[in-house]
């Protein structure tokens, strides 16, 4: 499964990226206009950045207003993707512009007949926003898992996306349920990358060192983990709060 990462501060985007683990971008109208920058230039920006795709929403309501919007961000750069809502003239859009070789991410996808639809006007993403659809009591996991069940039983090419990422038990979710990519936040991603036991055995292997004959008093030390203000874990994972085991 590829990861995006779902905002449009550059900053966000900068830092995750040089992780090595992005293969690109999604935003919406919501995450761009919270980004105090101009939609154009943002978008420029972080294709320049990180490469891969680039999603960029289009306003326009009609289709031949979104086919026009469509082929001016396409237009800013070869990593955009251009992003329809999952409306009558949505798939419209899609259908002429996917027939000029412009990559597509159909969004807010919130059903199997939905995305039926959106692979047969020619998507090149598909976007279940699987957190949206648990905050309506149903299981946004098990709609990722149906689309991507109906997709391959029917040979279809177009990428499953799961959007709307909110903790990283989604992500963990989203692969086993065979989604292609997860559009993860910023949030997400330093959740995803935290575990108590690798910090606290940074900790010990760092203390272990300073301890070789010759080396200097310092003890460097990582983080967390340890730390007695936090509490945490030993290198071998038992709790340890205010510096003493518990
Ligand atoms: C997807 O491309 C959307 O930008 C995004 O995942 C929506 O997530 P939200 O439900 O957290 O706004």
């Amino acid at each position: 499964m590829q990861f995006f990462i779902d905002t449009a501060i550059i900053d966000e985007v900068r830092e995750i990226n040089a992780w090595g683990v992005l293969s690109g971008v999604t935003t919406n109208p919501s995450l761009v206009a919270s980004s105090g920058r101009d939609f154009r230039e943002v978008i420029q920006e972080i294709a320049q950045l990180v490469g891969g795709a680039i999603s960029a929403e289009v306003t326009a309501l009609d289709a031949e207003g979104m086919i026009k919007e469509g082929r001016e961000v396409a237009g800013w750069s070869d990593h955009v993707v251009v992003k329809l809502p999952l409306t009558p003239a949505g798939l419209q859009a899609c259908k002429t512009l996917s027939s000029e070789g412009i990559k597509t991410n159909i969004t807010l996808c919130f059903s199997v007949p939905q995305a039926l639809l959106a692979a047969r006007a020619g998507a090149t993403y598909i976007s279940p926003f699987a957190g949206r659809v648990d905050d309506i009591g149903w299981d946004g996991i098990e709609l990722v898992r149906q689309i991507k069940e109906a997709y391959v039983l029917g040979d279809i090419q177009t990428k499953v996306l799961a959007a709307s990422i909110r903790h990283p038990q989604h992500v963990v979710q989203a692969a086993l349920a065979g989604a292609d990519v997860a559009t993860v936040p910023y949030k997400v991603f330093t959740q995803m990358i935290k575990h108590p036991l690798t910090q606290a055995g940074l900790d010990a292997f760092l203390k272990d060192w300073a301890k070789r004959a010759g080396a200097s008093p310092e003890t460097p030390s990582s983080e967390a983990g340890t730390n007695p203000q936090q509490g945490g874990v030993t290198a071998q994972g038992e709790p340890v709060q205010g510096g003493q085991k518990q």
